[in-house]
Parts: structure tokens; C-alpha cells; sequence
């Protein structure tokens, strides 16, 4: 009844909807321009971002599928390009968001399934076995160079587990979370995890714990030394696509 009382004042979550559905309006009858909806998903994502950073997240929902829509961006660039230099930048970048991605989920949201939901501990234990198969594969991926003839085929293995394991956490886990916790709750979520992501590693460690406490202070021990390696390294020349501490896009 809470619930119900606090979401038209509390919930200012706009459904989070792959791009393509997300450009049509209520009746689908206007077809945009492919230039207009990519302008239009571009500044929807840049104001979402803005709104990330200035701590105004609307959900853990949102903020969860905003990375998603990153990391699968990222990984667009990388295999739509055949020029090694603009591989390799959006590899760092792929590898930076998914592993600070992941890092926040295991400290922020599913302490929060296993504590809130039925069967939650179950959940949680199979979201973090199939995050260590993923840190494996992307610390297997970090280490191989664009050019590599290994490179493109560990880089669809990972993002085939991947897009599976997304899938599951948009249309279930993320979903069963929102169902059992109060629209405040969840925003506060989303700002713990946005700030989660600020101290984490920027590489893959997959020897870490992946539970809190120790995940936590294994963070705040590797984070440094990645943070120094990442301004040696290639970035991408846009908003948003590298870490404070990564070198000038090049
Ligand atoms: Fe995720």
C-alpha cells in the first residue's frame, strides 16, 4: 500500500527500452529518420548519464540497463571496425565498464537479492558463477591485441555468455528486485552503485573474492595500480568512454 502511495511521487524511472522501441511514440505511427534516432537515443543517453553522474539516478533498473547499452555500444564499435587502433581503444573501454560494471552488481545489488528476495541466495550464488566465467574470459580478452588472430573469437565467447546473463538480469532478477524494494530504496541503489563504480578496478582480477567485505578491499588495493597502467593506455575520443585517470584519447 506504501508502495503504491510513494510511486507517482518517488518513481521518476521512465522505462528503460531497447533503442529501437524506445524512439517510436505511443501510437508508432511517426517513423524517424535513421540520423534522427540515432541523435535522439545519443542525447536520451548523454542526458541519462548526466543524470548518473549528478547522483539524480532514477532506479538500480536504470542505471543497470545504462551500462548494459555501454557495454554492448562498446562492443559494437570494436567488432564493426577492421582499424586495430579504434579496436583497441573501445577493447579498454570494454574492458573498464564491464569490469566496474560487474564489480558494482556483486557489491551493491546482490547483497540486496539475497537478503530481499525468495530464493535469493540461489539467485545471487548463479549471477556471481556466471560473473567469474565472464571476469575470465575478459581477463583473457584485456590481454590480447586487436590483431591477434584469438582476439575476435574470445571477445564473441564472452559476449554470447554475456548477453545471456544480461537478458536474465533485465527480465528477471532486475525486475523481482524493483517488485520487492520501495522506489526511494531503489534509488538509492542506483547511487551507491554509481559511486561503487568510481573506486573499483579497471581491469580484470578474476582471482578476487567477489562478495563483500573481501571484494571490497581487494578493490580498494588494485584499483590504484590500474588506475597509474590506465594513463599509458588508448581510449576513445568521446564523453563518458574512459576513466578519470585514462591517458588523452589518441
Ligand atoms: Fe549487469
Amino acid at each position: 500500500m506504501l508502495r503504491q502511495a510513494l510511486r507517482p511521487v518517488c518513481a521518476r524511472a521512465t522505462p528503460v527500452l531497447a533503442p529501437a522501441a524506445r524512439i517510436w511514440g505511443p501510437s508508432g505511427s511517426v517513423a524517424l529518420r535513421k540520423g534522427e534516432q540515432a541523435r535522439k537515443y545519443s542525447s536520451e543517453t548523454e542526458s541519462r548519464s548526466r543524470n548518473i553522474r549528478k547522483g539524480q539516478a532514477d532506479s538500480i533498473s536504470a542505471v543497470i540497463h545504462h551500462d548494459h547499452r555501454e557495454i554492448e555500444r562498446y562492443y559494437e564499435k570494436i567488432i564493426n571496425s577492421r582499424d586495430h587502433a579504434v579496436q583497441r581503444k573501445y577493447q579498454n573501454a570494454f574492458v573498464w565498464e564491464l569490469t566496474r560494471h560487474s564489480i558494482a552488481e556483486e557489491i551493491v545489488v546482490y547483497p540486496s537479492i539475497e537478503t530481499g528476495l525468495n530464493r535469493g541466495h540461489e539467485m545471487a550464488e548463479k549471477d556471481r558463477a556466471e560473473h567469474q566465467l565472464t571476469k575470465e574470459q575478459l581477463y583473457k580478452l584485456q590481454n590480447l591485441h586487436p590483431g591477434d588472430a584469438a582476439f575476435l573469437p574470445t571477445l564473441e565467447h564472452l559476449m554470447k555468455d554475456l548477453k545471456m546473463h544480461i537478458k536474465e538480469e533485465e527480465e528477471h532478477d532486475l525486475v523481482k528486485l524493483e517488485e520487492a524494494i520501495l522506489p526511494m530504496r531503489s534509488q538509492h541503489l542506483a547511487q551507491q552503485f554509481e559511486m561503487t563504480k568510481s573506486f573499483t578496478p579497471t581491469r580484470s582480477h578474476p582471482s578476487a573474492p567477489n562478495k563483500p567485505p573481501f571484494e571490497t578491499a581487494v578493490g580498494l588495493m588494485t584499483a590504484p595500480l590500474d588506475k597509474i597502467r590506465d594513463l599509458f593506455r588508448d581510449w576513445p575520443d568521446e564523453a563518458g568512454a574512459k576513466p578519470p585517470a585514462g591517458g588523452a584519447g589518441r
